[in-house]
């Protein structure tokens, strides 16, 4: 098996001795594959990865879901350049975060406002926050095994990179916080109801991913997303969606009307800053009447929508909108799952693969898994075994068995068929 180069290797401990850990993200680590060092990449371009040694991989990490039209999209490329022409960023209203704010509105149901944050995780961190001015109340109700971020509160039983460096509970999060945070089982509409009985008059918000994308894809059981509504709203509680990774991935807009709920606010990310940093929330436009300098809640960012990430989004939107790439993002993914799926019963692999759209999680194991308890319970070793062999195929996965891997607009029929050719290779090897 071919392991990291040498250039990679060298990078990686030039890292490792000003970085902790040598990552900026515990999530880019390979400690939960099979160890350090992780691959140093050099560049992207559609939808391969280049490494600091010149190997070139297919690519399903997508940026950790940002790149649904793969990298360097020629007119993402091109928007950036301008926009840092005239100048990267200027503490003022700009035209770019106005167009791109009308965009969402526009698109986006129950979307009556919007205001820009840098990170996902300041969007969720303000999205709460709103729930908590709104109502007067501070509990916020969320699940096990999601990840919104990395505020505080959004650290007691956390997925993503957290469950999959053994951080789910942080260190340093003060008890205080804690106590206001209470993480319950996904798709369980009962506890979640009897939860809302017991202590709903306390509850600012119930948050969930409509679709989970962070302990790997867990889809909502038919009836989930609205029963969580119903158990919210008689509570007197908001509904908050982190559609942060699922906006604009699996259609163009958000994902939870289309589900059937359209939620009280949402939270927003990832893909709306087409590679550069941007997060938003926004929602019902009572609520965000709340939003200083309207009203009484603070929040704001030096890098808020700023230009580049505005028209770096803008010209995303622009492509997914003219070229509706979802059905054959999604017709690729099928065809990923199904050959997957295919070759392990071939090479006698038990496996579950979780699809929605262009994105799918392979568990090693036969469990359905439908909450964080049936995630976890996931062969770890078999997907690290898994992973070190489709890297040295040259595909390059997610380093955790808790994400998804991204199908792009940018990926082909021929990049799936060497993805096939890789796994089945990587099944001979683990049968
Ligand atoms: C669902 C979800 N919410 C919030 C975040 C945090 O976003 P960011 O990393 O931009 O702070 C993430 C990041 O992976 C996410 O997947």
């Amino acid at each position: 098996m071919q392991e990291s180069g040498a250039q990679s290797a060298a990078w990686f401990d030039r890292a490792r001795k000003v970085i902790p850990g040598g990552v900026n993200s515990p999530a880019r680590s390979f400690r939960a594959v099979g160890g350090d060092p992780p691959v140093v990449m050099a560049r992207g371009d559609g939808a391969y990865f280049t490494d600091v040694d010149g190997r070139r991989y297919i690519d399903y990490l997508a940026g950790f879901g940002p790149l649904v039209l793969g990298h360097a999209h020629p007119r993402v490329v091109a928007a950036v350049r301008q926009a840092a022409g005239d100048g990267a960023m200027w503490g003022t209203p700009a035209p770019a975060e106005i167009e791109l704010a009308e965009r969402l509105v526009h698109t986006i149901e129950g979307m009556d406002q919007v205001r820009f944050t840098t990170t996902g995780t300041e969007a969720v961190m303000s999205a709460i926050r709103l729930a908590r001015a709104y109502t007067g109340r501070s509990v916020v109700v969320k699940f096990e095994g999601a990840y919104h971020g990395h505020s505080d509160g959004m650290l007691v039983k956390a997925g993503s990179g957290a469950s999959t460096v053994g951080t789910q509970d942080s260190l340093g999060v003060p008890a205080g916080v804690v106590r206001d945070v209470v993480s319950l089982p996904y798709n369980d509409p009962d506890l979640l109801k009897r939860t809302m009985q017991e202590i709903g008059d306390q509850v600012a918000c119930v948050l969930a991913e409509p679709i989970v994308g962070n302990m790997g894809i867990v889809p909502p059981e038919s009836g989930y997303l609205e029963a969580m509504q119903e158990a919210a709203h008689q509570a007197g509680a908001l509904v908050i969606f982190d559609e942060v990774i699922t906006a604009f991935r699996f259609r163009y807009g958000a994902i939870g009307p289309n589900l059937g709920v359209v939620p009280d606010l949402y939270a927003l990310g990832k893909i709306i800053g087409g590679g550069l940093p941007a997060g938003a929330y926004g929602g019902r436009y009572d609520v965000m009447q709340y939003v200083s300098p309207l009203g009484g809640m603070f929040q704001a960012g030096t890098f808020a929508g700023n230009p580049l990430s505005s028209h770096a989004g803008l010209a995303t939107l622009d492509v997914l909108a003219e070229e509706q790439p979802y059905a054959r993002m999604e017709q690729l993914a099928t065809e990923l799952e199904t050959g997957i799926a295919a070759l392990a019963q071939d090479y006698g692999q038990a496996i579950t693969i979780n699809r929605a759209g262009s994105a799918l999680t392979v568990f090693f194991g036969s469990q359905t898994v439908r909450d964080y308890t049936t995630a976890q319970a996931a062969d770890a070793n078999k997907f690290a075994r898994f992973h070190r062999l489709m890297l040295a195929e040259g595909i390059y996965l997610a380093p955790s068995r808790f994400e998804a891997l991204f199908v792009s607009a940018a990926h082909t029929a021929a990049d799936i068929a060497e993805t096939l050719a890789a796994c089945k290779k990587s099944f001979m090897q683990m049968a």
